[in-house]
């Protein structure tokens, strides 16, 4: 299994520790989303290359670096991955957005997909999928298919939470696609969910349920 890159910044930590807590109601567990997407996207974005270009300074011609040009598209997993897109946006404000929706059928736990809408040019960019819990890895995967057969090459997956089961399934399926998580939890229990996990991640964020 290829290893994920695991984000053990203290803050990360710390905010998914709040995540975690059943008493965070739904605006402070939407804010954290927002800030833990904002710590991982700065690491997963630290191979972006840079070019060299010139500035006038108040002070005098600067030889500086810029960011070169590469393009990006961050790509939610509905409903939950919504949650993370502002914050990835906040870095990065010139990426594209595009939306791939997929529940888990209650009892095959399988995904099923029911909308999708990606940037036209999706196959010349570099492809961001997010979505805050790994737990079969049934809906990475699939929406990681459906990004593939656009095109795109370049991909990676960010999560919040992953289960060793999930990470396993989108490793052998997707070996070439980085992912990158906050935490590695234990496993999953007899209804897929992640343990210790922090519950339903989509009613959570949006107060359903
Ligand atoms: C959750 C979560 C992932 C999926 C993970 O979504 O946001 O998309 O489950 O499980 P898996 O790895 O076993 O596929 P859910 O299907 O509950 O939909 P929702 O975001 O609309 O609540
Ligand atoms: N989806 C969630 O939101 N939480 C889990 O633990 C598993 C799947």
């Amino acid at each position: 299994m290829t290893k994920p890159a695991i984000m053990d910044h203290p803050l990360i930590q710390h905010k998914i520790s709040l995540l975690r807590d059943k008493n965070t109601g739904s605006k402070e567990f939407r804010e954290l989303v927002t800030e833990i997407a904002m710590l991982m996207c700065y690491e997963a974005t630290r191979d972006l290359p840079l070019k060299e270009i010139e500035i006038e300074t108040p002070v005098a011609i600067a030889k500086t670096r810029v960011i070169s040009g590469r393009k990006l598209a961050f790509v939610p997993i509905l409903r939950a991955g919504l949650g993370m897109v502002d914050g990835m946006l906040n870095l990065v404000p010139a990426a594209k957005v595009g939306h791939i929706g997929l529940y888990r059928d209650p009892e095959t736990h399988l995904p099923v997909e029911y909308y999708c809408k990606l940037p036209s040019d999706i196959a010349e960019r570099d492809v961001i999928v997010l979505d805050p819990m790994l737990a079969t890895g049934g809906s990475a995967v699939d929406a990681i298919d459906i990004i593939k057969r656009k095109g795109a090459k370049n991909i990676k997956f960010m999560c919040i939470i992953a289960a060793p089961e999930g990470l396993e399934a989108l490793t052998k399926a997707h070996p070439d696609v980085a992912v990158y998580c906050g935490v590695l939890d234990d496993h999953l229990n007899e209804n897929k969910y992640i343990v210790p996990g922090l519950g339903d991640a989509g009613d959570r964020i949006f107060g359903t349920r």
